[in-house]
């Protein structure tokens, strides 16, 4: 393990496990947050990582282990613990009452009240404002959670736990919605928060994006920690190494397999958006015998709709569709 003298190390997990009925998700693990610093966690999908950050959060207790804030061994009994011990946490899963205002959700389970101790809505959104404008994103405190897109969405989640003032905060996989705009402004946010002193721990499996933010790195593989270091000293191959246990060379392999006659083509599939603009785009693709199709897009990008399109299931969708090389539409 690299030390660093640069971050001082705000909290420690010592030896901490978890086991559920069936499955031990953390085994012996030593983890330090470092203050001013954005502290890193990558492994695979059920390497672990949600749960460990659960035990710092107090939503989850460990079966063993210490944890130890500023040197003092702790035990949080609830995640409210946790956060008045100065630790937010924004979880994978969103957690946000839609039939709610954004004011309200950022200030859920803490109202602000007023001198007759009714909910003050005015100053929650006047409060909520100022916490929105850092996104840039274009969100009203009183609009509805439930008409804003999931990217949007996660970025009022962020909000709210960026609203909590954390001496530790605690991102798992923040970006998994967002679009590229989106993660710029995320990462706005995380330089001010590390400016400021926070203690950042960072869950994502898009390694560009750890490289670029990261300034220490700790990678889980099956519940163990394999590596930790400082996010300089490493490099993708590393990290990767550390997540699968061996070197990515053999990922993909070509086995001679021929793909067949076409079978199937979509030719300029459109779909108009109902508040304007295509939320489908002049999209063509093609689809040969023996041969997987990959789509790639993040959440909103317009996937489920290109396919409900070709399904026709929208009667306002245009363009041609073959099978086998005669057009049906
Ligand atoms: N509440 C739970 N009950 C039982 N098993 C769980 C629970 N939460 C997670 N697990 C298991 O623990 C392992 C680690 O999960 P998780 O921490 O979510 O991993 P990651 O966040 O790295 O994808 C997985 O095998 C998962 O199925
Ligand atoms: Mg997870």
């Amino acid at each position: 393990m690299s030390s660093s003298p640069g971050h001082h190390v705000i909290l420690k997990l010592e030896d901490i496990s978890k086991v559920y009925a069936g499955t031990v998700a953390v085994k012996h693990a030593n983890f330090e947050v470092r203050k001013g610093a954005v502290n890193v966690l990558v492994g695979e999908n059920g390497a672990g990582k949600s749960t460990l950050m659960k035990i710092i959060a107090g939503v989850e207790r460990p079966t063993a282990g210490r944890i130890l804030l500023d040197g003092n061994e702790v035990s949080f009994s609830s995640s409210g613990d946790a956060v008045s011990r100065g630790i937010g946490m924004v979880f994978q899963e969103l957690n946000l009452f839609g039939n709610l205002s954004v004011a309200e959700n950022i200030f859920a389970t803490r109202e602000l009240t007023n001198r007759f101790r009714k909910i003050d809505h005015k100053e929650q959104e006047r409060r909520a404002a100022e916490f929105l404008e850092q996104l840039e994103a274009g969100i009203r405190p009183d609009m509805l959670v439930e008409d804003l897109r999931i990217g949007q969405q996660q970025l009022v989640e962020i909000a709210k736990a960026v609203s909590l003032d954390a001496r530790i905060l605690i991102m798992d996989e923040p970006t998994s919605a967002l679009s590229a705009a989106e993660v710029e402004i995320l990462f706005k946010v995380i330089a001010d928060l590390k400016a400021r002193g926070v203690a950042i721990v960072y869950i994502s499996h898009r390694l560009e994006e750890l490289i670029r933010i990261g300034d220490h790195i700790t990678v889980l593989r099956d519940g163990r920690i394999t590596g930790q270091e400082e996010m300089r000293q490493v490099d993708t191959q590393w990290i990767v190494r550390q997540m699968i246990g061996s070197d990515a060379k053999d990922f993909a392999k070509a086995d001679g397999h021929r793909p067949g006659e076409e079978v199937f083509r979509a030719e300029e599939i459109c779909l108009p958006r109902v508040t304007g603009g295509l939320a489908v785009d002049h999209v063509s693709l093609s689809l040969r015998a023996g041969e997987i199709l990959g789509i790639y897009g993040l959440m909103g990008a317009g996937r489920s709709e290109l396919f409900d399109c070709i399904m026709g299931r929208h009667g306002q969708a245009s363009g041609r569709i073959f099978i086998d090389g005669k057009q049906v539409r």
